[in-house]
Parts: C-alpha cells; sequence; structure tokens
C-alpha cells in the first residue's frame, strides 16, 4: 500500500527568540527580512513546493505579525493598486493562494516539543513535516522535497541532517546508524546535544521533519527534561524504539538565521544571488574587501 502522502506542515514560531534580543523584543524572529522576503515566507515557499496544502503556525504573544503578514492587507493593497505597484505583492499573494493556513497559540514557550504537541488537533492521524523557519535551506529542489522522495521510499520518519564541526555536537541532536541509500542512514543512535567526546557522530539534526503522528504520544509521555522544556528530540528517541527513523543528509546550504552570525552570512549570500541586487552588492562587496 502507498504512504499516507505528506499534506500538513507545523512551523513552530513561538520561542521567544533571545539570541536576536532588543530586535525580537516586539517583533517575532521569524519575520526577520533576509533581503526583503521575511524568514517564515521563505519556509512557506519551501512547504508549497514540497506539494503540501495546509500549514499550522504555531505562536505566542507578540507574533501578530505573522498572521497580518499572511493576511490581505486592504489599506495597502489599495495604495498599491492605485499608484500602479501591486506588482509588489503578486508572488506573496499567489503563495498564499496554494496553501490554507492555520494558528494555533502556545501559551507557554515550554520547548520544541511541546510547540509540536499544540498542532496536533489540526494535524490529526496522518504524517506531518516540521519546519523551522530560522533553519534557512537554500537548495533546489528545496530540502522539504527532497525529504518527501526519502519518506515516500521508506515510509517512515525523515530528519534533515548535516555534518557539523565536532566541537558544535552540544548544539544539536546527533544521529548515527546504517546507510541504506544514498544520502541516508537508518538512525540506531539519537542524542540531544551531546557533548563532543560523548557524540556518536558528527551528523547534526536540523530543523525539517518528516512525522509519523505515532510522535505527538511520544511528546505527551515526554518528562519535561532540559529547562523544564519537553524537547523534540528526546520524543524521537522514544519514536524509534518504536519505529524506523531514518536522517537524510541533503544537498543545499543551510544557515542557522536564528543566530546573529547565520543571519548575516545569509543575507550576504542572498544579496549577491538577487537579480536586482547581486551586481551592484557584489561590486560594492569587492570594493570593501579591497579596503580592509
Ligand atoms: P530556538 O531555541 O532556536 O528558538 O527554537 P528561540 O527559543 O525562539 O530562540 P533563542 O534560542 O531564545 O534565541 C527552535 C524553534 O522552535 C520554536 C522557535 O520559535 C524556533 O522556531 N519554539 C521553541 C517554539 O515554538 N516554542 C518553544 O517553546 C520553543
Amino acid at each position: 500500500m502507498a504512504n499516507p502522502p505528506v499534506r500538513k506542515a507545523i512551523f513552530p514560531a513561538a520561542g521567544l527568540g533571545t539570541r536576536f534580543l532588543p530586535a525580537t523584543k516586539a517583533t517575532p524572529k521569524e519575520m526577520l527580512p533576509i533581503v526583503d522576503v521575511p524568514l517564515i515566507q521563505y519556509a512557506l515557499e519551501e512547504v508549497v513546493a514540497a506539494g503540501i496544502e495546509e500549514v499550522i503556525i504555531v505562536t505566542g504573544r507578540g507574533k501578530r505579525a505573522i498572521e497580518d503578514h499572511f493576511d490581505l492587507s486592504f489599506e495597502l493593497d489599495y495604495f498599491l493598486e492605485e499608484n500602479g505597484k501591486s506588482n509588489l505583492l503578486d508572488a506573496t499573494y499567489a503563495l498564499l493562494d496554494r496553501v490554507q493556513i492555520s494558528y494555533v497559540r502556545q501559551r507557554q514557550p515550554l520547548g520544541l516539543g511541546h510547540a509540536v504537541a499544540c498542532g496536533r488537533r489540526l494535524v490529526g492521524d496522518e504524517p506531518f513535516a516540521v519546519v523551522l523557519a530560522d533553519d534557512l535551506i537554500y537548495a533546489d529542489p528545496p530540502c522539504l522535497a527532497q525529504m518527501v522522495q526519502v519518506y515516500e521510499r521508506h515510509g517512515a520518519s525523515v530528519v534533515a541532517a548535516q555534518r557539523v564541526e565536532p566541537v558544535q555536537t552540544r548544539r544539536y541532536g546527533i544521529v548515527d546508524g546504517e546507510p541504506v541509500g544514498e544520502r541516508t542512514i537508518r538512525v540506531r543512535t539519537m542524542v540531544e546535544k551531546p557533548e563532543p567526546s560523548e557524540a556518536p557522530s558528527n551528523l547534526a539534526i536540523v530543523g525539517r521533519y518528516i512525522l509519523t503522528p505515532e510522535l505527538f504520544d511520544e511528546i505527551e509521555r515526554a518528562a519535561p527534561g532540559r529547562g523544564g522544556e519537553i524537547q523534540l528530540t528526546d520524543a524521537l528517541v522514544a519514536l524509534l524504539a518504536r519505529q524506523p527513523i531514518y536522517a537524510y543528509e541533503f544537498t543545499g546550504i543551510r544557515y542557522d538565521a536564528g543566530d546573529k552570525l547565520g543571519f548575516l552570512q545569509a543575507t550576504v549570500e542572498y544579496a549577491l544571488r538577487n537579480e536586482e541586487l547581486g551586481d551592484r552588492f557584489r561590486r560594492y562587496l569587492k570594493g570593501l574587501m579591497a579596503s580592509l
């Protein structure tokens, strides 16, 4: 029997974004722009390209701007129309026509696992994707579309993975296992944020997941871990005892845009790739480099 299709995605966006204070005091981290597109819109483009029809955004206090961004803006639309500039939002509205968005509130930031569980009712009993918008991935085909292919081949949960410097293992969930295909391993071990000396490998989980609905049971069973938060990795470890999980080393470039350095790298590289700005920005950077 064919695997059920992945039709829904959860975007956890209720974190406090403390690494970006003061910018994130009243502005959601997910609304920070890379050149002129907010991080969360890149995430929406990626899931739509992977065939997803429904997105559940988990928000919290101070995140209203996300809902406004993905809505009509009567005053602005009218003004743009009157001034012959409505093309400025064409791509955004075309994207919104292809997906249905719902919102749930996470009343307290009790961790990524808890945020994912807030989407349970809207997802129901089917496989779903989880996308962390602050992990920006530049890839062709887009990362989630690559992962859907792995899910279709194996019919089980798939996490996106990337090699990291050994000293960085303490920032990620780390996996190890047996290779089962190109860039794919069947996970045998998974550890949340291990010290480099205890890490089973340097293969880190990054912010894209395709998960079976049984994961929700494991989140509900999970006891709060580090800092009273319910970690997604802990629930994945429990799921691994029941079902296979695959890790897929996607092709593409990932930017940790929730971190200042990663955000700046993404900004520079997306600006260089930008059709309108790229040439001028490259010249500017060359001049700047020469003067350093
Ligand atoms: P992060 O730890 O990267 O985000 O969580 P954060 O907590 O917002 O940022 P810092 O570390 O304080 O700077 C990863 C993702 O999980 C979401 C965040 O919004 C982010 O997309 N998240 C995290 C929630 O939705 N709820 C939570 O309780 C925690």
